[in-house]
Parts: C-alpha cells; structure tokens; sequence
C-alpha cells in the first residue's frame, strides 16, 4: 500500500504518518510545505524507516504535486494539508484561502491527472481522502449531534475554508468520477500539538506558572478525540469508505473549554505539586469574534459501518498527554521560544466598532 500524505509535519498528519508507518507498514510519501505549524521532529520516530518519504513542496504547485504523483504512484491520497487555527484566519485570511482552497483545487486536478492514467481496477481501487473538520457545519445549541447530513453553516474564515475545498472535494467525485472520500471529525488532542491551540498552550503555560487565557466565560463546548483515534479512523475510512459519502469523526467526549482546562490544572498538580494550584492562574479573556457555541459529533455511520471506536475516553487521553509533554521538553521547548502564544484573532477596536454601528 503506497499513501501519499500530505500535511503529514502538523499535528494530525505527523499522528498519521507515524500510524501508517510503523504499525501498519505502508510506505508513505509525506508531502509537506513546513509553514510554522509543520516540523519534522514530529517525524523523528520514522526519519530512517525505508519506507518513509518526506518532499518539502506546497500543495499550491500544481508541478511539483504532478511531479510527486509521477514518481510516488500512490494508491492513496490522505489531504490533510491546510492553515488550521481559527484565530490565524480571523486576523489574516489570505493563506487559509491560498492554501486550503487552490491548493485542495490544486491536488485534486493532480490526482485526477494521475487516476486518469491508471488501468481500471486500479481507478476502481483508488481513494483520495479529503481530511476536514465538524467546524464546517457551523453551531449547535444545547441539544442535537452534526451528523453527516447536518447542512453547512460555517462561521470563521477557517471553516468557510474548509467548507469550500469539502464541495471541491465532493464535485470531484460526482464529476470526474474520482473516489474521493470526506472525514470530517471534531476537535483533536495528543501529543506534537502545535502550543498555539487550547490544550498544548494550557499545559505548557500552566507548567511554567504562566496565565491560562480562557476565552468568554469558557462555556463553549467541544467534541474532544485523541489524535490516535483520529489516525486508525482515517486509515478505516481511506480502505473501506463508500466513495462520495462522509465519514464523521468524534469521540463522545463533549467538555467545556473551562473544564478542560480545570482538569488539565488538577493532573498537573497531582503529577508536579506547586505551591498554589495550577487553577488559580485562569484568566478569563475578551471572546473569540464568532465563537461557536457547541460541536457535538454523531459517529455512528463510522462505528456501524465500519466498526471503529474511540480508545480513549477524555480523561484516560487527556492524562496521557499531559505526561508526554512532561517528558517531550526536546519537541515543545524550541516552538516555545519562536512562538510566544500571543493572542490573535481579535477584531481592532475601530473595525468592531463599525460592524457594530452598522448591525444597529
Ligand atoms: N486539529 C484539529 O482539531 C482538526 C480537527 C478536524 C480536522 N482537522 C483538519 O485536519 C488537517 C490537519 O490538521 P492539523 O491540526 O494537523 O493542522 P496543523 O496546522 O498542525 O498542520 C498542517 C500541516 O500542513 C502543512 N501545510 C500548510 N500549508 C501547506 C501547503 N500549502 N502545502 C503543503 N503543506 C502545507 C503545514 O506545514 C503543517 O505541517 C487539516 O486539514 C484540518 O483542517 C483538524
């Protein structure tokens, strides 16, 4: 089985390609732009498998993706390449646009160049999977679940992103005939998580004593998955997928940010005691502009159809990250001296002043 992965140097990615790698082993192509999210030490664990690759190109270079196709000939694409952080977009859209919708255009023509030269069971038995998220069916309140039929309703640039390249994506499929498969899951947690997001910032600003910003009042609710969990549902889902359907992604492990972030505090202090508990360094901050209020995931095609369950459950996950961070210093300490975790995505004052103005 040849797979070739792109955004395999992020987060989710790295999680992939360390799965396909060394438990399943695939050889695999990682095809990765290495932007500030992506690092190779995320892939040390499989730097000198032989049946590793890594090419450094942008998923936007339509040569150097026909170029990857030609000598890699994958039977597998799994596209996780994207800008992922909802605060980056909201301040600056531009590369979520670039990357997450010409570059999906950009491998899909690739890969549709590429599929068109196969015989037909090998077009019959290619996948490509489009990795996206449940951010692109917008809120819920405090009830119901998005499941695969849920209407698009995205919120933040990010997700609007993500919304687009998903129809790209689909339109392939149902015009070309290409077998693309959708995953969209809920929010990931584990470790080599880039220390911009809640649960790495948390842990690591926690562990050096600093403020723990919560946006609002934290009662904003995600659907939490261990990275883990989300690799093998990936892998399920690029074999065994109906082609043209979505797969949703989600562990049933609903949780306030504020709660999340009480337990992270209550396993550190247990696992490195201080003088005053972690708790006590909670700054509640000004809210994040279209802040979703709830994701929940229904993942029952995924579990009935395909027989995947998460093995995790949030608390059993949530400890085993803490510890790898606690003993991983060597991943996180040189991301912490380049990225301070500065806040972003907030709208400057004289802009949210003139919507405000106009909405009245
Ligand atoms: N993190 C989550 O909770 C979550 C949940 C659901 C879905 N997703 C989706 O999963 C995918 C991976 O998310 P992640 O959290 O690992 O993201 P990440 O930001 O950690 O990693 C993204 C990777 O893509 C690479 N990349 C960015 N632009 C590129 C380009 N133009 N060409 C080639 N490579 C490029 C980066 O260098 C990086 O290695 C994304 O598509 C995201 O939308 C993420």
């Amino acid at each position: 089985m040849r797979v070739l992965v792109t955004g395999g140097a992020g987060f989710i990615g790295s999680a992939l390609v360390r799965y396909l790698v060394q438990e399943l082993g695939y050889d695999v192509l990682t095809v990765d732009k290495l932007t500030y999210a992506g690092n190779l030490a995320s892939l040390t664990l499989v730097a000198d498998s032989p049946n590793h690759r890594f090419v450094k190109a942008d998923i936007c270079d339509a040569a150097a993706m026909a170029a990857a196709f030609a000598e890699f000939r994958p039977d597998r694409v799994m596209h996780l390449a994207a800008e992922s952080h909802v605060d980056r977009s909201i301040t600056g859209a531009a590369e979520f646009i670039q990357t997450n919708v010409l570059g999906t255009f950009t491998l899909l023509e690739a890969s549709r160049a590429y599929w068109m030269t196969l015989t037909p069971p090998q077009q019959t038995a290619f996948r490509f999977l489009h990795v996206s998220t449940d951010e692109v069916y917008g809120s819920l309140g405090a009830e119901g679940l998005f499941a695969e039929t849920t209407p698009y309703d995205p919120s933040s640039p990010y997700s609007a992103s993500k919304a687009a390249s998903d129809h790209l994506a689909k339109a392939w499929q149902r015009t070309y005939g290409l077998p693309v498969v959708v995953s969209n899951c809920s929010n990931n947690y584990g470790p080599y998580h880039f220390p911009e997001k809640l649960i790495p910032l948390t842990i690591l600003n926690a562990l050096e004593g600093k403020s723990l910003p919560v946006y609002g009042r934290g009662d904003n609710i995600r659907d939490w998955l261990h990275v883990d969990d989300h690799a093998r549902a990936l892998d399920l889902i690029a074999a065994r997928g109906r082609p043209g359907e979505t797969y949703n992604v989600g562990g049933r492990n609903e949780r306030r940010n504020i709660d999340v972030v009480l337990s992270i505090c209550a396993i550190l202090d247990d696992l490195r005691p201080d003088a005053a508990p972690r708790s006590d360094l909670i700054a509640f901050v000004e809210d994040r502009p279209g802040h979703d209020a709830r994701y929940a995931i229904d993942a029952t095609r995924l579990e009935t159809e395909l027989g995947w369950r998460a093995s995790y459950t949030f608390d059993s996950g949530i400890e085993q990250t803490i510890r790898w961070y606690l003993d991983n210093d060597w991943w996180w300490t040189p991301l912490r001296a380049r990225h301070a975790g500065e806040r972003l995505g907030l709208l400057e004052k004289t802009a949210t002043a003139a919507l405000e103005g106009e909405s009245h």
